[in-house]
């Protein structure tokens, strides 16, 4: 097995590893990135659906060192975004280790560093390559693994089903019953999407839920620099009900009663952005239905005693980290689910040099707010460490 040793390991090429590692190349410090996929930002390039944008405003979406170019909308387009990643990447030189997946990484006391085993997985299947690191800086997102429930009948369903990551766009579902599951934003807009272009389209909503629009959320955004969280979450309730109404009245929703801002920092939930879905459930052509019971081939029951004839099911039911898969150690930053232990601003520093970049539960902002802090930390150490 051939070894190689780093300054500074990073797992993960998306938003946070490449931020992480633009930071400490601006510090000249050595870092490499492992990415398991042949691309970097592989969620923005082969798991997004085709019509996705940012959902908040460019300010507050791009990572340390480089503005998003004034000539992009405030709202950025996927593929935009996918280039001024690409972009981002090459400005700071950030040495991308492709096809790289990282199996296991513990840490060895005596010789005070990590070792990361990688399995190759191209061009040698099967190669393992292991990497000798002084910190280790997990970048696996948040979203690493899509998460499907567990519906009795799912397995006998005569139907197609898939979770939403895999979902492109509506063409193989034009004329077919639709059933998408979840009411987030993926949910919301994949909805949408198939309603609005041929599918007949029924959405599963099984807890209350806020729904905003973007102008909404960004005004919230701006306001949260000026007010309390309390005061902006009374303003976007009201807001939101100028612009959508009595939910449960019109479109079989409930709204929590915490407002959006502090729901989320509560439950970890994000207000879901409508981008049109909500107009098509007001007007019957998107129907909501309650939570699945089960499936007998065809049909779908649900828990009020509807039953209905379905094609295709979308899961939109969520993602999972998987850092604990391969992460041995590291029970101080990380709990059983692989989400840091400590809330925000505190949570991402574990001990002997392990960090976790991107898990805050707060977008890209909150991605660059990991990079710097962590860069910052390992220079401070590692400056240290070279004069003494
Ligand atoms: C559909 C969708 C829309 C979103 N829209 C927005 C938005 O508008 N605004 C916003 O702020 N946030 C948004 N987000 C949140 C999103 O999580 C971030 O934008 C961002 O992509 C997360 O970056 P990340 O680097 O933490 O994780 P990711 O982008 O998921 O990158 C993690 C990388 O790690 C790699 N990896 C995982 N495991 C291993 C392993 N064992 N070995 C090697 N490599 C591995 C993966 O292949 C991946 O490339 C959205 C998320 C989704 C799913
Ligand atoms: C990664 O795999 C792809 C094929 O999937 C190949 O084209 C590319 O050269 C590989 N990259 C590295 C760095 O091995
Ligand atoms: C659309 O799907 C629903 C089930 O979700 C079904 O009740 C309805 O009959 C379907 N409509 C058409 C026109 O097929």
């Amino acid at each position: 097995m051939s070894v190689r040793e780093v300054t500074v390991a990073i797992v993960g090429a998306g938003p946070a590893g490449l931020a992480t590692s633009a930071c400490l190349n601006y510090a000249n410090v050595p870092n490499i990135v492992l990415e398991r996929e042949n691309v970097c930002a592989s969620l923005w390039k082969k798991r997004a659906y085709d019509r996705v944008k940012l959902h908040l405003a460019k300010e507050f979406c791009h990572l340390p060192l480089m503005p998003i170019p004034p000539s992009l909308p405030r709202f950025v387009p996927r593929v935009d975004f996918i280039n001024y990643l690409d972009d981002y990447a090459s400005s700071f030189n950030v040495e991308l280790c492709y096809n790289r997946t990282v199996e296991s990484a513990s840490y060895d006391k005596t010789t005070g560093k990590w070792r990361i085993v990688v399995k190759n997985t191209e061009p040698v299947l099967g190669e393992y390559e292991a990497y000798i690191a002084k910190f280790l800086v997990v970048a696996t997102g948040e979203n690493s693994e899509g998460v499907i429930p567990k519906v009795p009948g799912l397995d006998g369903f005569s139907g197609e089903w898939m979770h939403s990551s895999l979902y492109e766009n509506a063409r193989r579902f034009v004329d077919k019953d639709v059933l998408v599951v979840g009411c987030g934003n993926s949910g919301m807009e994949i909805a949408y999407d198939l309603s609005s272009n041929g599918a007949n389209t029924s959405i599963v909503v099984r807890n209350p839920v806020h729904v905003l629009t973007v102008e909404i959320v960004y005004l919230g955004m701006s306001l949260l620099r000026y007010l309390p969280m309390s005061i902006v979450d009374n303003i976007v309730v009201l807001l939101s009900k100028l612009r959508f109404g009595k939910m449960s009245k019109h479109y079989g929703i409930e709204r929590p009663k915490e407002g959006p801002f502090s729901f989320k920092e509560k439950t970890g939930r994000t207000p879901t952005i409508d981008v049109g879905a909500m107009d098509r459930i007001k007007e019957g052509k998107i129907e909501v239905l309650p939570a699945i019971e089960k499936i007998k081939g065809d049909v779908v029951e649900f828990e009020d005693g509807e039953k209905a004839h379905i094609d295709a099911i979308i899961f939109a039911t969520g993602y999972k980290s998987t850092v604990r898969n391969w992460l041995k150690g590291g029970e101080d930053l990380f709990n059983a689910q692989g989400m840091p232990k400590e809330s925000f601003p505190n949570h991402w520093k574990g001990k002997n040099g392990l960090y976790c970049a991107g898990f805050s539960r707060k977008g890209l902002a909150g991605i660059s707010k990991d990079a710097v802090n962590i860069a910052n930390d390992i220079v401070s150490s590692y400056t240290f460490d070279n004069c003494h």
